[in-house]
């Protein structure tokens, strides 16, 4: 691996506290990358060089729901020696001419680089053109990328005028616009578990399956993160994105070969062929969110969604997508569930759960795994049933990672300049016309109490089709 210099703008921002710090530990941690790595992190305030040492090793120590296993100082040592701090204003000329003398100082003249944006976006043009003025984007020698994190914009108009602007100052191979979720474990081996095997993917098909349910709830709120949550709102945070990735995921056509291209040309056919179905969403907001810190207290922002839509294509049409997702709700879980149609001539559907049908489940996070709901017979003399789960489930190490964060992934995966984990453009279009048509006449949030499943008439457009939101089991992959 080619030796490369990260400058991540904004290194003391929630993203890099959160995200990026832990992920550049693991990646330490387990030897991925070269030897040469600098690592420039930049903000406002000045700090000095054991100021910013100690900034690292508290956030690494920080309680992280994400990486909780113990830091070994020797890593974090590792690590903190391959970084450095400069402050300055991201809008002000000088600023960039200390990073080039920096970056100069640390690797020389021959660059790989790789800039994160992990600021806000009001400042991603100062940036770019700053960066092109000073020539960093076009290196003599050596490799230039961009990591950018959704959302891309705001809404399909916003989103364009962001990727011209990328377009303007780099290429389309350069910039890795990131989807977190894309690199989940448990959302890559979706891909596997559905082409690796040949038993699974016919029964992906409308005559087999009765509904397809989305789901990403967490039971906390919006940590600190006001200022930019209450701009964008959870349709926006998360719906618009991680979502329609998960359904693109699971329910793509198996790609020509497993490129870049192909991968991202079957997600892209899905985002595609959503259809918006306006009347169906419910937003909600959490009792107590106006009281959060930076959020106007006659706020409107929604922190919680929940409509239907449809895929239309041969293969899906008419079968109902129900789509779900929210802070402060009554469960931490991330899943996607597909609920198969019941044949009229099952054997036991006399007995107590005869009728239960199949569904199978993606579940993202906790306690990840691909499971198979199904029905067995109780070990006795009568015939009775009981409901079962055949199960993958993801190893659980307490103190190690058993399997890589979806920042080291992305991360590994720009250093070696893959992208079929990352969004292009089209995708990002087609997610946002898809949004903009659904949340065309947003409905006012309705008010619902942290704890709960958001409000009850979220409940409405599924129940009208004798159907019911899936109720997360924690009855699997469990250790
Ligand atoms: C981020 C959103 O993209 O994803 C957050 O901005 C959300 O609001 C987070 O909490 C969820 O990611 P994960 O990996 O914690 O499920």
């Amino acid at each position: 691996m080619e030796d490369f210099t990260l400058v991540i703008f904004g290194i003391t921002g929630n993203l890099a506290q959160v995200k990026l710090i832990p992920a550049l530990y693991d990646m330490t941690a387990s030897h991925l990358l070269p030897e040469g790595i600098q690592i420039i992190g930049t903000a406002r305030s000045p700090m000095e060089k054991q100021q910013f040492r100690d900034y690292i090793a508290g956030v690494l120590n920080k309680e992280n729901r994400h990486h909780r296993h113990p830091i070994e100082k020797t890593i974090a040592s590792r690590l903190i020696s391959r970084m450095h701090y400069l402050n300055g204003h991201l809008d002000d000329p000088a600023f960039y001419e200390k990073l080039n003398v920096q970056l100069k100082k640390l690797a020389g003249q021959k660059q790989n680089l790789i800039f994160y944006l992990a600021t806000y976006p009001e400042l991603y043009e100062v940036i770019f053109k700053n960066i092109q003025k000073s020539e960093l984007n076009t290196p003599a020698k050596g490799f230039t990328r961009l990591m950018i994190e959704k959302p891309i914009g705001f809404n399909r108009v916003s989103s364009h005028r962001l990727n011209q602007l990328l377009l303007k100052y780099f290429s389309e191979k350069q910039i890795f616009r990131l989807d977190h979720y894309l690199g989940k474990e448990a959302m890559q081996n979706i891909l596997t578990f559905r082409f690796g095997n040949g038993v699974f993917e016919p029964l992906m098909h409308r005559h087999f399956i009765d509904n397809i349910q989305v789901m990403a709830a967490e039971d906390f709120g919006i940590g600190g993160r006001g200022g930019y949550y209450d701009s964008m709102g959870a349709l926006r945070d998360v719906g618009q994105n991680h979502l329609l990735q998960m359904l693109a995921l699971a329910t793509m056509d198996a790609p020509a070969q497993f490129t870049n291209e192909a991968v991202t040309h079957e997600r892209l056919k899905i985002l595609r062929s959503l259809k918006p179905l306006p009347g169906s969403l419910v937003l909600g907001q959490y009792h107590g969110y106006t009281q959060e810190d930076k959020v106007a207290p006659n706020s409107e922002t929604n922190t919680f969604f929940a409509f239907q839509t449809e895929i239309q294509t041969p293969r899906y049409g008419g079968v109902p997508v129900y789509i779900r997702g929210g802070k402060m709700l009554a469960q931490w879980v991330t899943e996607i569930a597909i609920t198969f149609k019941n044949p009229s001539n099952r054997l036991f559907k006399h007995l107590d759960c005869g009728e239960e049908p199949n569904v199978l489940i993606y579940r993202i996070q906790p306690n990840e795994g691909i499971v198979l709901k199904i029905l067995t017979k109780m070990p006795e003399h009568d015939f009775k049933l009981d409901v079962s789960y055949m199960q993958y489930c993801y190893p659980q190490n307490a103190s190690a990672h058993a399997y890589p964060d979806p920042y080291v992934r992305l991360l590994y995966d720009a250093i070696r300049g893959d992208q079929t984990f990352f969004n292009d453009a089209g995708e990002i279009d087609a997610e946002w016309k898809f949004i903009d048509a659904l949340a065309k006449n947003s409905p006012k949030p309705v008010i619902y109490q942290p704890g709960s499943w958001g409000p009850k008439e979220a409940g409405y457009t599924i129940q009208k089709s004798g159907r019911c939101w899936q109720e997360p089991s924690l009855q699997f992959c469990n250790f």
